[in-house]
């Protein structure tokens, strides 16, 4: 394994837009396939602002051995400043990054093989589909790594090939029926695909990617067959999928120079893991929002009074809004802090794995993110669902009705409903004790041992990701 014909190493370019949940996801994937000796470029763009390189200094332009491959980061400055007036406009920063990207990739991909590692793959994510258009051109054998779950690729898909009939502005509340998956009611479908939904620019950045669906040979996806198995089944009849998550769940590979390859955007607040130490075993209810969501400031005061109230410990991730979002801050309110005492640990940004998986740890107030969704099912962390749009309507919907993990907070249909204190006191002490707490959490340890199996030599995903790399070994011999 490495090399074609005995020669340059097998080379493995991937391109992420730059977001914390579609770095995340492809980094992991590049970890695995280094650790599987292959080479491997992880390649996004930085702005004036949003830079992942100066979080994470052990990133490196340099060629760093990883497993028995190697892995180095390609970073390309995009001349985008978050400062500007238009800094926010994502619909324009995505065109932004097409143009910049469309003369970039190309010359870089001219460089590797000028330097004897000609790009045996290319591999992007979601809001950059042009990159397939590049690899097509310039016949180089492309993958997608799509970082939601099955059931939302299946919505867009659906929706993209008009295969079935969604909400409509004269029938907004039409209820939608797939193959593989449970009756969906209209706010448990992703919500961009809403007439409502005002996401209309993130709406048309996914559905680029449905457009592009016969460039590459496959779809590697960030789940496992066991979790969503007879929807896996049924997409596998009309598109190239393999299922190769949970993607961070392999085993961890410290890289030579000590610290594990982390593509954070936010630096973490110290003492965190120490705090948790501090406490007693399933006594922490864990509140976060992923890295874009942020909520209005009069549900933040509900909130957290009705953490306050509910007597638990809570660690809450209380971010600054990222830059390009447009969201304003928040603040907790006065004196909130001095009534919480010890109780509480208020942070900008945390290791969210290494907290879901600390023994404190009781349950998971979450937007349900896909990526926050794969780490807490796999870790065995029963969830609070608190979606607010896009898949996390749909996420919410699984957690609570099919994997049976967590309770409903709040529904997507209520984006601009203020959920009160006293509903989130009430929500909080039944996934923390009784019953129905303890089920979820014998679920929730159920799920953790399918997906420790899918990744274990063997189990579906690993099986998956060798055939996918003994595919681009084929495609290049
Ligand atoms: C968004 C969408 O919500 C998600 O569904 C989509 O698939 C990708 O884009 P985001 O909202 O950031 O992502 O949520 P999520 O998918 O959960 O990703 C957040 C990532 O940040 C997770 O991997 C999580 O572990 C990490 N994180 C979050 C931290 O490491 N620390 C924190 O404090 C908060």
């Amino acid at each position: 394994m490495g090399s074609q014909g005995g020669k340059a190493p097998i080379h493995v370019f991937m391109v992420s837009f730059p977001g914390q949940g579609h770095v995340n996801p492809l980094i992991r994937l590049g970890k695995r396939l280094a650790a599987k000796g292959i080479f491997v470029t992880l390649s996004t763009a930085e702005s004036h602002g949003f830079q992942m390189k100066k979080v994470n200094k052990n990133l490196s332009d340099e060629p760093t051995p990883y497993g028995s491959g190697t892995i180095r980061f390609k970073f390309i400055d995009d001349g985008w400043d978050y400062s500007k007036p238009e800094g926010n406009d994502l619909g324009l920063y995505i065109r932004h990054l097409e143009s910049v990207g469309k003369q970039l990739l190309p010359q870089m991909i001219e460089e590797e093989e000028k330097q004897g590692r000609p790009v045996s793959c290319l591999i992007n994510n979601a809001f950059i589909p042009w990159v397939s258009d590049i690899a097509e051109t310039l016949g180089i054998p492309s993958a997608v790594l799509w970082v939601q779950s099955a059931a939302s690729f299946s919505c867009y898909y659906h929706y993209m090939h008009q295969l079935a009939t969604f909400p409509t502005e004269s029938n907004p509340q039409l209820q939608l029926q797939l193959p593989g998956m449970p009756l969906l009611k209209h706010d448990e479908i992703p919500s961009f695909l809403h007439p409502s939904s005002p996401y209309t620019m993130l709406k048309k950045a996914i559905l680029g990617q449905f457009e592009k669906l016969s460039n590459p040979f496959c779809i590697l996806m960030d789940t496992f067959h066991e979790l969503e198995l007879d929807l896996v089944d049924q997409l596998s009849k009309i598109c190239p999928i393999k299922t190769v998550g949970p993607l961070f769940m392999y085993p961890k590979l410290i890289s030579p120079n000590g610290k594990d390859i982390r593509g954070d955007y936010f630096t973490s607040d110290s003492g965190i893991i120490q705090w948790l130490d501090s406490k007693s075993a399933s006594s922490v209810v864990y509140i976060s929002f992923g890295s874009i969501v942020m909520l209005k400031q009069e549900q933040i005061d509900e909130l957290a009074y009705g953490l306050l109230n509910s007597g638990v410990n809570f660690l809450w991730v209380v971010k600054e809004p990222s830059v390009g979002t447009g969201y304003l801050p928040v603040k907790l309110p006065d004196g909130f802090l001095d009534k919480a005492g010890d109780r509480a640990k208020i942070v900008q940004w945390c290791p969210q794995e290494q907290v879901l998986a600390h023994p404190s740890l009781s349950c998971f107030l979450t937007h349900c993110g896909w990526n926050s969704t794969m780490e807490a099912i796999s870790i065995g962390t029963p969830i609070i669902a608190f979606p607010q749009w896009g898949d996390q309507v749909l996420d919410a919907k699984y957690l609570v009705d099919v994997f049976k993990v967590g309770i409903q907070l709040c529904r997507g249909e209520d984006e601009n409903r203020i959920i009160p204190r006293e509903e989130v006191e009430k929500c909080v002490r039944e996934a923390t004790s009784g019953a129905k707490a303890a089920e979820m959490k014998e679920n929730a340890l159920k799920w953790k041992k399918v997906a420790e199996d899918a990744v274990a030599d063997g189990g579906s995903s690993q099986q998956n990701l060798q055939a996918f790399i003994d595919d681009i070994v084929t495609k290049c011999t």
